[in-house]
């Protein structure tokens, strides 16, 4: 059988072997594109217990994209899923994993001194030529670049939930990445099938930076009692032809991560009115109603 993928590996990608730490939504989703695109990856988590999760999370979305590859073939569904398992590892050992790496991706708990100490450790443990970048959606990627000596060769790439299926990855840029670094990752994203924009390392960057301030206006209008979240779902995907509301991708993104996305703005710009918190949003995180992972968000979700 011909390899069904692989066929996107950029020739020119000096990238092949890749360590991402941190396997939950976002670790396991780049993992597993890096690995049907070719790459030889290794996922670290803390326990075992969260990498069989992770597993098995990779395996079923994979089940999503065998569906729709190769419909009413389930010998190719298979082997295809065989396959891009075949060059995932899945382990506890982040200083192993960074050894033969050319590229580090970390995508754990959005936590900037728990991000410097694990960098800095990994500088010690990896490869001089070996390129660090963040997946953060809120932190400034220098803040973390400067717990190492290879801001050369340190950058931000951030993906979108779901990455299997989100076409896009912004480049972040610190005004130390090299050209080498920058087109690194650039050819990375490509062999990774996905279209890459470029960012100054700026709040938000690009995506976030217009999202949040827009689904927080969401919020706001319910707050002041103008509409409904189901009427702003409407017409957000009818009149502007948006695949979820505010509302739906709220409870998708999680409650809990767009409050800890505007908290943090907030405190390093206290005066920007599009920072500002809101309170049915802080009230539904302090009821641990996150959205569509609790069961309960703006909707419920009683099958869960
Ligand atoms: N893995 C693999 N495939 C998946 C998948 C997954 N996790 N989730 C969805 N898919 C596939 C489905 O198999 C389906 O394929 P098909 O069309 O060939 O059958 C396709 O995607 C569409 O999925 P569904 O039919 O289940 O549902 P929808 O048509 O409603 O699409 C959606 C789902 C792709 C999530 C779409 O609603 C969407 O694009 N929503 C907006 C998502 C978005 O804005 N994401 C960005 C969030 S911000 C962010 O991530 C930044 C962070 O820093 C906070």
């Amino acid at each position: 059988l011909v390899r069904a993928f692989s066929t996107s590996l950029g020739r020119h990608s000096p990238i092949k072997t890749v360590a991402i730490i941190g396997s939950g939504l976002m670790g396991s989703g780049i993992a597993q594109v890096a690995a049907a695109n070719g790459h030889t990856v290794t996922v670290v988590d803390q326990t075992d217990e969260i990498i069989n999760k992770a597993t098995a999370a990779i395996k079923k979305s994979l089940g999503r994209v065998v569906k729709k590859k190769f419909p009413d073939d389930p010998k190719a569904q298979q082997t295809y899923i065989s396959d891009v398992m075949s060059h995932l590892t899945l382990q506890t050992d982040a200083k192993a994993a960074v050894k033969s790496a050319d590229l580090v991706i970390e995508a754990i708990v959005e936590n900037l001194e728990i991000k410097r100490k694990l960098f800095a450790s990994l500088d010690k443990a990896a490869p001089p030529n070996t390129i660090f970048v963040s997946n953060t959606s809120s932190i400034p990627i220098r803040d973390i670049a400067t717990a190492t000596n290879r801001l050369d060769r340190f950058g931000g790439l951030h993906f979108f939930n779901p990455v299997p299926v989100m076409k896009l990855v912004e480049i972040i840029r610190l005004p130390e990445t090299t050209d080498e670094t920058f087109t690194a990752l650039e050819s990375f994203g490509k062999a990774l099938g996905k279209k890459t924009v470029q960012c100054k390392d700026t709040p938000g960057f690009i995506v976030n930076r217009l999202l949040v301030p827009y689904m927080l206006e969401a919020v706001r209008l319910v707050e002041r009692g103008d509409a409904t979240p189901q009427d702003i779902d409407v017409a957000m995907k009818l009149g502007a032809g948006y695949p979820m509301g505010p509302f739906e991708l709220l409870d998708y993104v999680g409650l809990d991560t767009t409050k800890f996305i505007v908290d943090g703005w907030h405190q390093r710009d206290p005066d920007n009115p599009l920072y500002r918190p809101s309170e049915i949003l802080n009230k539904l995180v302090a009821e641990n109603k996150l959205g569509i992972k609790t069961g309960q968000g703006f909707y419920s979700y009683n099958n869960k």
